[in-house]
């Protein structure tokens, strides 16, 4: 979900701005892909690179996510499932404050039974972080590292292969997210920030999903 940043310094607010816009623009993308019938959506909302920026920014990003993992009641009405993929809490390294550990844990107990659409959170997340752990946890279990091992060792195995990946931001690249996953996947680059992202880039994304 790029160019929160961008977002808030077009208009003179502060990065922090961008990022709470960002949050309510998901809020509102979750709604619309529901009604499209989207099956998984997955969204990178801190990377495993993210944790250098100013100290105040990261804390307000955590508050955020505290807010979308604490967004239960609305999710449930939705019968929208939540899941969170990242370095595991108490892997070296990772570095979730426990009030965010505690809002991602009930956020994917209290929706566990919804039976629509999937949305998945990276948090901590990084896909060179996930496939070195796969490897290892597949060794650990005395599997031969094979492609159907790691398959099967990656943060939310279950998850299906990825349709078509959203770049937000005018950014024409991929950064360390779902690597592994995104193999034949389309890549829908659009101009416009993540908070301005809305129905219509949605649908277009689907089209090309869909093609
Ligand atoms: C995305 O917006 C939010 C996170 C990475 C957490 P950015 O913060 O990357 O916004 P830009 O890229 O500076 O515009
Ligand atoms: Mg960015």
């Amino acid at each position: 979900m790029d160019g929160n940043g961008r977002w808030a310094k077009r208009r003179g607010l502060p990065r922090t701005a961008g990022h709470t816009e960002g949050e309510e623009n998901l809020a509102a993308i979750v709604r619309v892909a529901v009604t499209r019938n989207v099956g998984w959506l997955t969204v990178f909302g801190f990377s495993t690179e993210n944790w250098v920026r100013p100290r105040t920014e990261v804390r307000h990003i955590l508050g955020l996510h505290r807010r979308l993992f604490g967004r239960v009641e609305e999710l449930n009405q939705l019968n929208v499932q939540v899941k969170w993929m990242g370095r595991p809490f108490d892997t070296p390294g990772a570095r979730t404050p426990k009030y965010v550990q505690r809002a991602i844990r009930k956020a994917v107990a209290d929706t566990a039974q919804n039976t629509g659409m999937v949305l998945t959170v990276a948090f901590d997340y990084g896909s060179r972080a996930e496939l070195v752990q796969a490897a290892l946890d597949a060794r650990r279990d005395g599997e031969i590292v094979s492609e159907s091992s790691i398959s099967n060792h990656l943060y939310l195995p279950e998850l299906p292969p990825v349709d078509v990946v959203v770049r937000t931001s005018g950014e024409r690249r991929i950064s360390n997210f779902m690597l592994w996953q995104i193999v034949g996947a389309r890549v829908y680059f659009t101009e416009r920030t993540w908070p301005e992202f809305g129905a219509a880039e949605l649908d277009a994304a689907l089209a090309l999903a869909a093609s």
